[in-house]
């Protein structure tokens, strides 16, 4: 079941567009993983989706009804942990989550029950009392995750969650979000950290330049791109043009690269080509080593836009 789509959604600032004919699709109990580099629009796609920017054209629905016809209805059931760190500094973390929940309409003994509920799963019971200025930033994350998580949401949107804190707090905050799928929450997580979408994400959207290119599972992803099959071989004898040329003519190789004794081989999608290559480079001498690579997203992303993901990356 859809729980949350947009469709072909164009905002502008001035006459640049930050999305530019954006679909997207949030299915429900699904960690829906949107990656993309610095710029790409991912940040502007949620605030968008969460109904705190107006687009220029385009739907939103989410739970199965308009988002501008029911703005204040579908923001109570949304959880959103924004890109900068969003709590009072001057309120305790318990009073942090006393008012957040208090906004979402929690009053009384649920209120209370939710806080000690909420704070105990980001394990910060024991911090309650304290003001979160002292925090670490992992703990201020954990902090404003809870804030975020206080009243429920079905659908919970993070946005880059991770960064710049330290690798205990990152695989507690990702564990975390198993747990929450667990429980029943959709999850849209946002990253520019291939690896976190990689071993998160059960579908996954790609994002570049307030463009949507690529949507699926990591292995739909990985099998559509053109270089499914990089295959590095050394020989025993530097391989003649007939041999390069026999290998060339295999199904579905792309590119055959030799260096003296090294060969690499692309093949497309589905290729299997190493039983065929090898009966190739045999019968012209024989083979020292071989070594085949499957693509991974970071190759996907590569291949989509002629860059890597880290291109622009501030750290
Ligand atoms: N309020 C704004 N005014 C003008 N340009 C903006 C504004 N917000 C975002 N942008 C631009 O839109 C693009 C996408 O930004 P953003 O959604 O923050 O990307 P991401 O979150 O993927 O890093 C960037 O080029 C950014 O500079
Ligand atoms: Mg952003």
């Amino acid at each position: 079941m859809i729980i949350a789509y947009m469709n072909d959604i164009v905002k502008r600032y001035g006459s640049f567009r930050a999305l530019d004919h954006v679909n997207l699709e949030v299915e429900k109990g699904e960690i829906l993983g949107l990656l993309g580099p610095n710029g790409a629009g991912k940040t502007t796609l949620i605030h968008a989706l969460a109904g705190l920017i107006k687009v220029d054209s385009g739907d939103i629905s989410l739970f199965g009804k308009k988002l501008n016809d029911h703005i204040m209805e579908i923001k109570q059931q949304i959880g959103l942990v924004t890109q900068d760190i969003t709590i009072f500094d001057d309120l305790t973390a318990r009073e942090n989550l006393e008012f957040f929940g208090g906004i979402y309409g929690l009053r009384g003994a649920e209120l209370k029950q939710r806080v000690d509920e909420t704070l105990a799963f980001v394990r910060l019971t024991d911090r309650a009392k304290n003001l979160p200025a002292k925090f670490s930033g992992g703990m201020k994350r954990r902090l404003n995750i809870a804030c975020a998580l206080v009243h429920r949401p079905k659908l919970l949107i993070m946005d880059e969650p991770t960064v710049g804190i330290d690798l205990q707090s990152r695989n507690y905050i990702l564990e975390s979000v198993r747990e929450l799928q667990k429980q029943g929450t959709t999850i849209l997580y946002t990253t520019h950290y291939m690896e976190e979408v990689q071993s998160l994400a059960s579908k996954i959207v790609i994002m570049d330049q307030g463009h949507v290119i690529a949507k699926g599972t990591l292995e739909e992803l990985v099998e559509n791109i053109q270089h499914e099959e990089k295959i590095h071989l050394e020989v025993i004898d530097e391989p003649t043009s007939e041999t390069l040329e026999e290998l060339r003519s295999l199904n579905g190789v792309k590119q055959v690269i030799h260096n003296k004794k090294k060969i690499q081989i692309i093949s497309s999608g589905g290729a299997e080509n190493v039983d065929n290559v090898l009966a190739v480079v045999k019968k012209a001498g024989g083979v020292r080593s071989v070594t085949a690579e499957k693509p991974t997203l970071e190759d996907v992303f590569l291949t989509l836009t002629g860059k890597t993901l880290r291109d622009g990356e501030e750290e």
